[in-house]
């Protein structure tokens, strides 16, 4: 395509220094050594992480991004993170509207806008994750609820340099359930056609596919099309694991 993919681990809440480091190196490593890879790999750590993992990824084929950051710059929000924090420390990517964050932190559609525009002004790229719940895919309102949210999520401002889309069905996260090929082709086929519509340029924004994505599935997932890449959890922690999952890309 003419897209070049990207494959995203969101470690989540994992790893403490040791760990993350060694994963953080060991990725870095394989990516320098093999030189020419066919897609970008970008790794989301725990913000405690993120400085000491762009201190060894830096310079290097794999780029780093925070899981979260608050709509404002500064200010009195205890606990937060604002994006310039973010790319102050080496992140390039941030991800916006996490199925966790909206669950966790009642995170609207609304919010991850205001979210990914903060992003956006603090000169990171968003990655704003979009996904039904099981709920509404049993209903039949899979794709009413997905454009829905990207309608209202992905601001106005939104570039296919800025802006990354992430297609993460709720009920396929960390449950071992992997959308099928027709599901992920359906739902990705609609954001695209979304997209297109209100944006000039909407063909060339990546969209993602995330949700129980491992070696053995990642090549099929891949192969579909408007799948411009991955984001992964799980399977982002162990080094062979996240590297079979790059090299699945064609
Ligand atoms: O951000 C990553 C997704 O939530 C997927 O997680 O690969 O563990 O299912 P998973």
């Amino acid at each position: 395509s003419q897209r070049r993919p990207l494959i995203a681990g969101n470690w989540k809440m994992n790893c403490l220094r040791t760990d993350g480091l060694a994963l953080a190196r060991g990725l870095s490593d394989r990516a320098k050594a093999k030189g020419d890879l066919a897609c970008d790999i970008l790794v989301c750590p725990p913000a405690t992480l993120i400085s000491d993992v762009a201190g060894v990824t830096n310079g290097g084929a794999v780029m780093v991004g925070g899981q979260d950051c608050h709509v404002a710059v500064s200010g009195a929000h205890t606990g937060d993170i604002a994006a310039p924090m973010l790319a102050d420390i080496g992140a390039s990517h941030v991800l916006v509207g996490h199925s966790e964050r909206r669950a966790d932190h009642c995170e609207s559609s609304t919010v991850i806008r205001q979210k990914t525009m903060a992003a956006h002004d603090a000169g990171l790229i968003a990655v704003v994750c979009v996904g039904e719940t099981e709920q509404e895919r049993d209903l039949g309102a899979t794709l009413a609820v997905v454009n829905g949210q990207i309608a209202v999520s992905v601001p106005d401002d939104a570039t296919p340099e800025n802006t990354v889309i992430a297609y993460e069905p709720v009920w396929a996260i960390g449950t071992g359930r992997t959308a099928s090929v027709d599901e992920v082709a359906e739902v990705h086929a609609a954001i695209r056609a979304e997209l297109t519509a209100r944006f000039d340029d909407g063909d060339k924004f990546r969209i993602l596919y995330g949700g129980s994505v491992k070696p053995s599935n990642a090549a099929e997932l891949l192969a579909v099309p408007d799948v411009d890449g991955a984001l992964v959890g799980g399977a982002s922690l162990k080094v062979d694991d996240f590297w079979q999952i790059i090299e699945s890309c064609a």
